[in-house]
């Protein structure tokens, strides 16, 4: 495992979030818990297979690179990518504490810039992560995530929606997004229609709920 800054510089937006991701990384566990079996639940739809190599984007604590680097075992490898470095040291931890470090490679840096070879990766893996970013944004990225993935790659996104969410909880939920975009940072997004727009074939999705918003979780192939 190394843990590396990455060489590219991160934009002004990144640099506030990784502030921001830093300062609450050590009550993040708490704060995120409703999230979590969105998170497993997603994670169910990759389907990874021993000896794959998969990248998570925007790792925080890593939850689910403890569950991906258990499936991938000793022939596998897990990258993930994170612009807050303090989010990367509790997750190095966590992974040193179950013994599966040696199985992931983590590395500081933003998401904006990945900086893998293309057509690495057997599938990536975002949760509550995609809709941090804005809509032109969100079309970069995916971009990238295609060209890195292998021919029938998998992309598994795990997200905040606007449609089908409570409408009234929607309302102050993006009131507080306007008002307050560093502590309420995720944006309602409709995640399947831009993942659709980057050209990959989305091939299962289902929606869920969290106190009334609407979570996606949406299975797409290169
Ligand atoms: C809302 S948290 C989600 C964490 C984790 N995926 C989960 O579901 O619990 C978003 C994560 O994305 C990271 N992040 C934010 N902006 C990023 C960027 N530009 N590049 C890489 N990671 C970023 C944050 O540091 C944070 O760990």
């Amino acid at each position: 495992m190394s843990s590396k800054d990455s060489a590219t510089f991160p934009s002004k937006r990144s640099s506030i979030r990784k502030i921001h991701y830093d300062k609450i990384s050590k009550w993040y566990d708490l704060l995120a818990f409703p999230e979590k079996e969105h998170v497993k639940r997603g994670l169910k739809y990759l389907n990874v297979k021993n000896g794959e190599k998969i990248l998570e984007i925007g790792f925080g604590t890593g939850e689910a690179l403890l569950i991906l680097s258990k499936q991938v075992g000793d022939t596998g490898k897990v990258y993930g990518i994170d612009i807050s470095s303090e989010m990367t040291r509790i997750a190095t931890s966590n992974l040193k504490k179950a013994s599966l470090l040696e199985r992931t490679n983590l590395m500081v840096g933003d998401a904006l810039k990945l900086p893998f070879e293309e057509e690495f990766f057997d599938a990536i893996f975002m949760s509550f992560t995609l809709e941090l970013f804005l809509d032109f944004e969100i079309s970069t990225l995916l971009k990238q995530c295609k060209g890195i993935l292998k021919d029938e790659g998998r992309l598994v996104v795990v997200s905040l929606s606007k449609k089908g969410s409570n409408k009234i909880i929607r309302n102050i939920y993006e009131w507080f997004n306007h008002k307050f975009p560093t502590y309420v940072d995720c944006r309602l997004i409709n995640s399947k229609k831009k993942i659709e727009e980057a050209n990959f074939k989305v091939y299962e999705s289902e929606k869920e709920s969290m106190y009334g918003l609407a979570v996606d979780i949406v299975l797409a192939i290169k």
